[in-house]
């Protein structure tokens, strides 16, 4: 008998034991996908080619490989004792490894990943994301998947056409796969005991005005994300041209191919397994995500107003894991004979930054105010401070001495990965520092 016919068998006994039980059955019904069922990338690259490459190496490909994401795993996992927070630090393969830990393997972090089924060690990818047919939860991947029996029955392909006939697998229109809750459900994140938010993209998209009532004027995920190929960053504050071409190598034209890069701002990972052409494409991301500004009207006064606007992301700048990443103001003035008179947010000779930068960030804390590097930990949010999409901020700077005239006033946005504090703090191997983006530049002379 199959689980589906037990369940309405005990549902026709209307007592509470018997809901109980059969809802626990139907839990478990859940992980009878099998691993054989899912189709390799290569495979479905034998006729997506270019989609395939635009694919391969990007951070959805390689979310179960990425050292960062690896070795940040397992220092955060290391000499916990509380409960809940090793439940939290053991939840990551759920969203990196998604294909393993809905097939059964890996279920947590400290399963022997080295086991991970070669398939599941493909990351995100075509036949995890296309087998898609419903989502049961707006947070940690509540995706639910309905994948065809492997190669001899591809089964059913959900995508955004509605007239496609391919002769492979079936093909069906999904409006999921049109809509920004296909990636919300994984890019926001919650503790799985405390809810904290750790993630918040999705929320941060929807409460943005990118999330338009009026049809015309809505940008989802896909819309940016989706939209970009090498030289066409595809940002709120670019052009987003269509893609025009085929969905194989020999199906019809149609006027938009929705590209699968799935780039962000992380510009060194894929570069670690070659694809420095994403990395590259990342760069440019970032350097269409905002605007500087500066008010020197009150220089006399030792205070200069600078202001940053979040032009280009539909969610707060950063977003993400938005307490690692990095985005910060440096301020330099240099006087008539080319001397530093003023700096602040400069990295020093270790790679750090000072205290008095301004960082534009997110703080956890360990609910009695404290802050907490550890999201496992994480009960709270102490601070945030990030731009949000459409968004300025102006920060007053107090200056120490009123600056020369002719002084260059130079301010830069900056963009890393991750404080080299935690970097250092990961045992193991040093890690190189992480590269140094610099999303806008704002240049005057008094
Ligand atoms: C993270 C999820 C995800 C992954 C991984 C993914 N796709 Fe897609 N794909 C989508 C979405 C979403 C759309 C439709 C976007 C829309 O309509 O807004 C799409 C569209 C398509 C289409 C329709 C043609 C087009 O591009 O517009 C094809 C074919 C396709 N994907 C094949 C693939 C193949 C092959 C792979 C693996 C190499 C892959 N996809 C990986 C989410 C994904
Ligand atoms: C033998 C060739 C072939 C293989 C292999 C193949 N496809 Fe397709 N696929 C097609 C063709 C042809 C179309 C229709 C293109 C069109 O109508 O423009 C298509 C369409 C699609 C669509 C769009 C469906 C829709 O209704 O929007 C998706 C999604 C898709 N394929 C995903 C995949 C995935 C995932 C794999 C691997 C598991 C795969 N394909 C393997 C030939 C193939
Ligand atoms: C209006 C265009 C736009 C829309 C809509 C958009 N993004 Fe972005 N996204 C960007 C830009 C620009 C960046 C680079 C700046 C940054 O990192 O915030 C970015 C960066 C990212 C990053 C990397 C963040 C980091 O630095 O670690 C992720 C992840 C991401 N987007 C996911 C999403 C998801 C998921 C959605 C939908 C809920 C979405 N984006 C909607 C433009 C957009
Ligand atoms: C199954 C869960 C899942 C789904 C569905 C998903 N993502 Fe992701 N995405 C991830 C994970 C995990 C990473 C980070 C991998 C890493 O950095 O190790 C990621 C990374 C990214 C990045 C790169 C971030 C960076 O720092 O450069 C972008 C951009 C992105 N996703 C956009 C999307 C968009 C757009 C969609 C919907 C079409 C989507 N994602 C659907 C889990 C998912
Ligand atoms: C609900 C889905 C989900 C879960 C669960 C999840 N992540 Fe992620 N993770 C993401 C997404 C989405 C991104 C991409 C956001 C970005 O790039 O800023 C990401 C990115 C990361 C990155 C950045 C990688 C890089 O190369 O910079 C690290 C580190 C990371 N995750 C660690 C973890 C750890 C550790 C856990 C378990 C405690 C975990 N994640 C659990 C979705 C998830």
């Amino acid at each position: 008998m199959t689980y589906k016919k037990w369940i309405k068998l005990s549902l026709s006994f209307s007592t509470g034991f018997v809901m109980l039980f059969s809802a626990t059955l139907f839990a478990s019904s859940e992980d009878v996908i099998h691993i054989d069922q899912f189709i390799s990338p290569d495979t479905c690259g034998g006729c997506h080619s270019e989609i395939f490459e635009q694919w391969e190496n990007s951070m959805h490909n390689l979310a179960h490989k990425d050292p960062v994401y690896l070795r940040v795993a397992q220092f955060l996992r290391k000499g916990l004792i509380n409960e809940n927070q090793i439940k939290e630090a053991e939840s990551c393969v759920k969203c990196h490894t998604p294909v393993g830990h809905v097939t059964g393997f890996p279920q947590k972090l400290t399963d022997d990943l080295s086991k991970t089924a070669e398939i599941a060690t493909q990351g995100i990818q075509c036949d995890y994301c296309h087998s898609v047919e419903s989502v049961k939860q707006m947070y940690n991947n509540g995706l639910v998947l309905k994948p065809g029996q492997g190669e001899d029955d591809p089964g059913i392909k959900y995508g955004p056409f509605d007239d496609a006939v391919p002769d492979f697998h079936e093909a069906e229109f999904s409006r999921l796969h049109t809509d920004s809750k296909i990636c919300g459900t994984c890019h926001d994140v919650k503790h799985v005991a405390f809810g904290t938010d750790i993630e918040t993209t999705y929320t941060e998209w929807k409460n943005s005005p990118y999330n338009s009532k009026d049809p015309q004027q809505k940008i989802t995920c896909q819309g940016c994300h989706m939209y970009q190929k090498p030289g066409i960053p595809a940002t709120g504050s670019t052009l987003r041209p269509e893609n025009p071409g085929s969905a194989t190598d020999d199906s019809d034209e149609r006027p938009h191919i929705f590209t699968h890069y799935f780039v962000g701002g992380n510009s060194s990972v894929p570069g670690q397994f070659d694809g420095e052409a994403k990395g590259q494409m990342a760069i440019e991301r970032l350097k269409n995500a905002a605007t500087l500004s500066v008010d020197t009207s009150q220089v006399n006064q030792k205070k200069l107003n600078i202001t940053v606007t979040n032009t280009g992301a539909g969610h707060s700048i950063p977003t993400g894991v938005g307490d690692l990443r990095q985005v910060w103001l440096e301020i330099t003035i240099q006087d008539k004979a080319n001397k530093t008179s003023f700096q602040m947010g400069a990295l020093n000779n270790k790679h750090e930054l000072p205290k008095d930068a301004v960082i534009f960030r997110r703080v956890f804390g360990d609910g009695n105010g404290n802050e907490v590097i550890n999201i496992a930990k994480a009960k709270q949010v102490l601070k945030d401070n990030r731009i949000k999409a459409k968004q300025s901020i102006t920060e007053t700077i107090d200056l120490p001495l009123v600056p020369e005239e002719n002084a260059i006033i130079v301010v830069r946005l900056l963009y890393r990965g991750m404080p080299q504090k935690i970097l250092n703090l990961i045992p193991g191997k040093p890690f190189a520092p992480l590269p140094i983006i610099e999303m806008a530049k704002f240049q005057t002379l008094l």
